[in-house]
């Protein structure tokens, strides 16, 4: 296979990438999506300010172009995110009690889950809900404040009911050391759940690497150990600081760490080119700015067994 996604597909995953709707209209940017990548994540579009700017008054206008565009090309489709505590709009802060934010945030997954019902083959029901560092403790959300430690389980519980096809991810960033105390949290959570027969389906691994956040040697390990709880294992928003051959080597570890987990569905980047990428500054994807195919692409093409 010659392309990410075909040569993942040959190893029974999937490649995808964070695309912008506002991105569609440029020529280079969609010929280079529509030919490498065969899962989509929408960057912003399919956030809570984005999809329900105001209570009960949802707008699904611009994430609809983006389910469209995968639709069209016969492309999956992942749902981030229903519940989280940034690009959230002020309205849910300023509910006036827990009955009400509960309602709002069961409300806000019913709607949207039901919009893309049959669409996204998984969905982050629940982001970023630990802190960093060495406490392991829950982050201080509206969500937490409000709801307390219950409110997690409820979002899935909920999803469940919503979409019942869908699988549903809980999904972090700096998850990826299995030493670190937030890994630790994370895997207890879901540990918990399944022993309660909470629905959880996956765990997403957003994978944002850079120098002060290398990739850690023991990823695998950290992979395989969510794997075994009886969870699929995704890697749901990679991208690496730097250049050249430095870059293409952790790219290559990242790839081969999935490769080796059999649970691990799926890859996706945070962005198709440089020119981009969140990291205004940053040089971290698989595509330059002209989008050129940079050492990392051809490292993650070779990882998955294409050429
Ligand atoms: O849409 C407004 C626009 O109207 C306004 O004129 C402009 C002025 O700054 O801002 C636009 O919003 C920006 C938005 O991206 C859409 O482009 C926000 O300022 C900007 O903060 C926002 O950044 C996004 C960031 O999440 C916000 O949390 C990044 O694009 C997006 O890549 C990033 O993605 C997150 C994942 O969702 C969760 N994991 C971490 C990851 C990287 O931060």
């Amino acid at each position: 296979a010659s392309t990410l996604g075909a040569a993942a597909a040959e190893k029974g995953r999937y490649f995808g990438t964070a695309v912008a709707a506002n991105r569609l209209g440029e020529s280079d940017y969609v010929t280079t999506l529509n030919r490498e990548f065969n899962s989509i994540t929408a960057e912003n579009e399919m956030k809570w300010d984005a999809l329900e700017p105001s209570r009960n008054s949802f707008n699904f206008s611009t994430a609809d172009r983006i389910a469209n565009h995968a639709r069209s090309q016969g492309m999956k489709l992942r749902g981030h995110t229903l519940v989280w505590h940034s690009q959230l709009p002020s309205w849910v802060g300023s509910l006036g009690s827990a009955s009400e934010v509960r309602s709002a945030m069961n409300n806000h997954i019913n709607q949207v889950m039901g919009r893309y019902k049959g669409q996204v083959h998984s969905w982050d029901v629940v982001n970023e809900a630990f802190e960093d560092g060495s406490s392991g403790a829950r982050r201080n959300s509206v969500f937490q404040q409000r709801l307390g430690n219950g409110y997690i389980e409820e979002a899935f519980r909920t999803a469940r009911a919503a979409d019942p096809d869908a699988k549903l991810c809980y999904n972090d960033y700096n998850t990826d050391n299995w030493s670190h105390a937030k890994t630790q949290a994370v895997y207890n959570m879901v540990k918990d759940f399944k022993a309660r027969g909470v629905p959880i389906d996956c765990v997403g691994f957003q994978a944002h690497f850079n120098s002060g956040n290398p990739v850690p040697s023991n990823y695998h390990t950290t992979l395989q150990n969510f794997a075994d709880l009886g969870v699929d294992v995704q890697i749901t928003e990679l991208d690496i600081e730097g250049s050249g051959t430095s870059q293409a080597e952790q790219y290559r570890g990242v790839v081969q760490a999935c490769l080796a987990v059999s649970r691990c569905t799926g890859i996706t980047v945070w962005g198709v080119t440089d020119k981009y990428s969140w990291r205004s500054s940053g040089t971290p994807l698989l595509f330059d700015g002209n989008y050129n195919k940079k050492p990392a692409y051809d490292a993650v093409l070779a990882a998955l067994g294409g050429s």
